[in-house]
C-alpha cells in the first residue's frame, strides 16, 4: 500500500501550518495534517489552548511493517522520544535524526520542547513532512522548575504522547568567560538553573513513567567541560560536572531496573552555543571556530540515536566525542 503522502512531494510542499495566527502553547504535527492543509483538521484538544492535529493515517502503520526496516528503525518503532532544547543545535539535529532513523519502520512520536515555540513549530512541521513522525511541540523553560517543569507531562502533553520511552536532556547553555570574583550572579544562576536543576527536575518528572513501565532511556548531554575544567569556564564546567555526577548516581540507583542511563559528552560543536555565550556577538562566536573543523550537531545526534537504538541489554553508558583536531578542552590544533 502506498503511504498517504509521498515523501518527495511532502518535502517540496510549502508548509502552511505556520500561518495559524493565534498563539499556541503546545501543538501536534503529523504529515496527514500537512497533506490536507485546507481541510479544517484542527480542533481544540485541551483547555489550556493546546492544539492537536489528528493522529496519523493507518497508512503509517502499514508502512511500519516494511521488511526493509533496519534493526535500528525496528527498535525505535512506536517509541515516544522527548527532547529538551530542541529548537537549535544538537537538540534540533537529534529530533531529525530520531525521525529519519525510525522512518522505515515508522510509528515514532517526538515531543520537542524549548522556550522558542515558533522555531519548534517550524522544525516539527519539517520533520512531520519529511518522515511521517508525529511531533508534538511544547514551550518548556527547564529553568522554571515550579512554574513550568513540575507536572509538565500531564499539563502539556496529549495523552498519546505521555508514555515517554526516551528522554534526551539536552537543554543547556554557557554564559560569558568571566573569572571569579567577577562572575555575574545572573550568569551563575541561569547556568545552574538550566544545566543542573532544570535537567534534574525534568528527569524527576519523567522517571516515574519509566519505572512504572519498567524501561526507558535517560540520555544526558554533558560536555568535555564536565571532565576537564578550564579557565574562563568555572561555572559552566561546574554545571557539567554536576550533570556527570547526577548521571552516574542515577545509573547506580536504577541498577535493579531496566532503565538505561546514558551520557554523551561532546567536545567542540558548532551551534548557537558560542553565540549565546557571547550574548549574540557573532564575531566573538566565529573566532571560537576559526581555523578548526568543529563537530556538527548532526555528529552528536548520530551518537545519541545510536545509543538509544541498541539492543535493550546494551548500555552505551558514557561517550566523549571530539572533532579530529581536539584532544582536550583546551588542546586544539588551529590551522594558521
Ligand atoms: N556546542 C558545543 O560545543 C557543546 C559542547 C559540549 C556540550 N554542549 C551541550 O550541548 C547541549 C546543546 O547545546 P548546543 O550546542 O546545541 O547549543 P544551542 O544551539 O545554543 O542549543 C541550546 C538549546 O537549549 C535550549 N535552552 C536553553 N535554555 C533553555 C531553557 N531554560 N529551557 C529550555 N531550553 C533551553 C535552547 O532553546 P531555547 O533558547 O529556544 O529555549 C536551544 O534549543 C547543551 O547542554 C550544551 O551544554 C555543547
Amino acid at each position: 500500500m502506498r503511504p498517504l503522502l509521498p515523501l518527495s512531494s511532502s518535502i517540496r510542499k510549502p508548509i502552511p501550518l505556520l500561518q495559524i495566527s493565534f498563539r499556541l502553547h503546545t501543538s501536534t504535527f503529523s504529515s496527514r495534517a500537512l497533506s490536507t492543509p485546507t481541510t479544517p483538521l484542527l480542533h481544540h484538544h485541551h483547555p489550556r489552548n493546546n492544539l492537536t492535529f489528528p493522529p496519523p493515517s493507518p497508512y503509517h502503520h502499514t508502512r511500519s511493517m516494511s521488511t526493509t526496516a533496519s534493526a535500528t528503525s525496528k527498535r525505535l518503532a512506536g517509541k515516544t522520544v522527548l527532547i529538551t532544547g530542541a529548537s537549535s543545535g544538537i537538540g534540533r539535529s537529534t529530533a531529525f535524526e530520531f525521525a529519519r532513523a525510525a522512518a522505515p519502520a515508522g510509528g515514532l512520536k517526538l515531543v520537542l520542547t524549548a522556550r522558542r515555540v515558533d522555531t519548534l513549530k517550524q522544525i516539527a512541521a519539517d520533520i512531520a513532512a519529511e518522515t511521517g513522525a508525529q511531533v508534538h511541540v511544547a514551550g518548556l523553560d527547564v529553568s522554571k522548575v515550579e512554574g513550568e517543569v513540575r507536572g509538565f507531562v500531564e499539563r502539556l502533553l496529549p495523552v498519546e504522547f505521555r508514555d515517554i520511552d526516551v528522554l534526551v536532556n539536552n537543554a543547556g547553555l554557557v554564559k560569558g568567560v568571566a573569572k571569579a570574583p567577577s562572575i555575574a550572579q545572573s550568569d551563575i544562576d541561569v547556568m545552574f538553573s538550566t544545566n543542573v536543576t532544570g535537567l534534574i527536575a525534568v528527569t524527576q518528572e519523567v522517571l516515574p513513567i519509566f519505572l512504572k513501565r519498567g524501561s526507558g532511556d535517560v540520555i544526558n548531554v554533558g560536555s568535555i567541560a564536565g571532565r576537564e575544567p578550564y579557565v574562563g569556564g568555572a561555572i559552566y564546567c561546574a554545571t557539567k560536572a554536576a550533570v556527570r555526577s547526577f548521571t552516574e548516581s542515577l545509573r547506580k540507583e536504577l541498577i535493579s531496573t531496566r532503565v538505561r542511563v546514558i551520557e554523551v559528552d561532546p567536545g567542540q560543536v558548532e551551534t548557537e552555543f558560542s553565540l549565546v555565550r557571547f550574548d549574540g556577538d557573532k564575531a566573538k562566536a566565529d573566532a571560537v571556530y576559526a581555523g578548526v573543523d568543529p563537530l556538527t550537531p548532526d555528529d552528536i545526534a548520530e551518537v545519541i540515536v545510536f545509543a538509544a537504538s541498541r539492543r535493550e541489554n546494551v548500555v552505551i553508558a558514557d561517550t566523549l566525542v571530539f572533532p579530529n583536531h581536539q584532544a582536550s578542552a583546551t588542546v586544539l590544533h588551529r590551522k594558521s
